[in-house]
């Protein structure tokens, strides 16, 4: 396991002033997202091909549905389980058989429409705001997922907004698991922020690319937040999973 320095809740305080629904960046990324699903939704979810066959698109998902099932515990309530960012639907289809009611919820319409025509009858679907749950209820929800979202998110603060409602929206005992890119911030990464979009290949461009967040950050804002860790799979790595719990008062 790959050891990280523990980030303090006072080092992260600038992180964590709340995003406004007007912000600029929250515009552009709805912005961006849309044109993405628009042009093609399935390449700029999975990048790793160009031409998706849409029931090998849909396939893909099945194994992290299950062990993320596995991995939240056995103690994890089965009635209502939310996805952040959910894109266009790949990982519902496979959660839907473990949960009375499953949520997703995207900053993208047209990714939302386009998950609607996939996703059995007990997943129900939303546009979003961009960085809250405003549409849950506190303490309402199970498991809260989100992978390959938080990293293409410029602004740490709208990522801590997402974690801080991640805990008043969990119910007491509910579990969260969380991706987040928290690979070193390369030279030349940095370096090729400056770079106008246009001079980048395709998947590099602003709010595709990824922004890495450091290993002990999650856990900071999570704290702050109420969150406690459970567990953390790859820190430091393009895959890090974070595993917290609401716990029971
Ligand atoms: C790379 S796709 C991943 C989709 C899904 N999580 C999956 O793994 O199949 C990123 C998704 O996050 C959505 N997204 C980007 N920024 C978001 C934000 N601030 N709030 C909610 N969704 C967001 C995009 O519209 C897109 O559907």
């Amino acid at each position: 396991m790959v050891t990280h320095d523990a980030v303090s809740v006072d080092e992260v305080s600038g992180d964590r002033r709340a995003p406004s629904e007007n912000d600029s960046t929250l515009a552009r990324m709805r912005d961006r997202w849309r044109r993405f699903a628009r042009e093609d939704a399935l390449h700029y979810v999975a990048a790793n091909r160009e031409g998706w066959d849409e029931a090998a698109f849909y396939g893909m998902g099945r194994d992290l549905a299950e062990e993320v099932i596995a991995w939240a515990g056995d103690g994890l309530g089965r009635r209502r389980m939310l996805e952040i960012g959910c894109g266009a639907g790949r990982m519902l289809v496979h959660f839907a058989p473990h949960f009375e009611r499953v949520e997703g919820i995207d900053i993208a319409p047209e990714m939302v429409e386009r998950a609607r025509k996939h996703v059995p009858e007990n997943v129900h679907l939303c546009v979003g705001t961009g960085a809250t749950l405003d549409r849950f209820e506190d303490e309402s929800v199970d498991l809260i997922f989100s992978v390959q979202v938080f990293q293409h998110i410029p602004d740490r603060a709208v990522i801590s907004a997402y974690i801080n409602e991640c805990g008043r929206v969990l119910r007491q005992g509910g579990r969260a698991v969380l991706q987040f890119d928290s690979r070193p911030n390369a030279l030349a990464r940095r370096l090729a922020l400056r770079l106008p979009d246009a001079l980048l290949p395709r998947d590099h461009r602003r709010y595709i690319r990824r922004y890495p967040v450091p290993p002990g950050w999650p856990v900071a804002i999570g704290a702050a937040a109420g969150l406690s860790l459970l567990d953390e799979r790859g820190p430091g790595t393009h895959d890090h999973l974070v595993l917290f719990e609401r716990p029971r008062v």
